[in-house]
């Protein structure tokens, strides 16, 4: 099972709550595949799938309202993940008679997860959360 080391949270609740989520989702593909129910793969991880684009498209949303100068950058970023999932998703319809397949899938998706969406999220974190300050402290008494 993955875990998640709280220097990689972003101290963003509605992006934490997203990254966690992709981390539960995560670990349940890998727990079928350990389990002998890779099977399961194939609706599971489409269902992943569609979840990281929401995600992106809450994160691409949250960076033009806060003013983010790089957002057309990780908007970029977002993209190429689009064809990685694509290899994903080619993997899990395998998984389940390819043992290799679903190996390869759990590397793939930890990589995914850790490398392509939070490391790569680590960029604006800061920017994000002094974003956060600034209109926390314009709202208060
Ligand atoms: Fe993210
Ligand atoms: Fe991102």
């Amino acid at each position: 099972m993955v875990e998640l080391s709280p220097s990689f949270e972003m101290e963003c609740e509605v992006l934490d709550r997203d990254h966690k989520q992709l981390l539960r989702r995560i670990n349940d593909i890998i727990a079928v595949i350990d389990g002998e129910h890779s099977d399961e793969c194939a609706k599971l991880t489409p269902d992943l799938v569609n979840f990281a684009k929401q995600h992106f498209a809450r994160e691409e949303a949250l960076l033009t309202k806060v003013g983010y100068p790089d957002v057309k950058k990780h908007v970029e970023h977002h993209r190429a993940l689009d064809r990685k999932m694509e290899s994903i998703l080619n993997l899990a319809s395998v998984a389940d008679d390819n043992p290799l397949a679903g190996k390869k899938l759990k590397s793939e998706l930890v990589f995914f997860l850790m490398d392509d969406i939070i490391n790569a999220d680590l960029d604006f974190k800061s920017f994000v959360e002094d974003k956060q300050q600034e209109s926390g402290n314009s709202s208060g008494p």
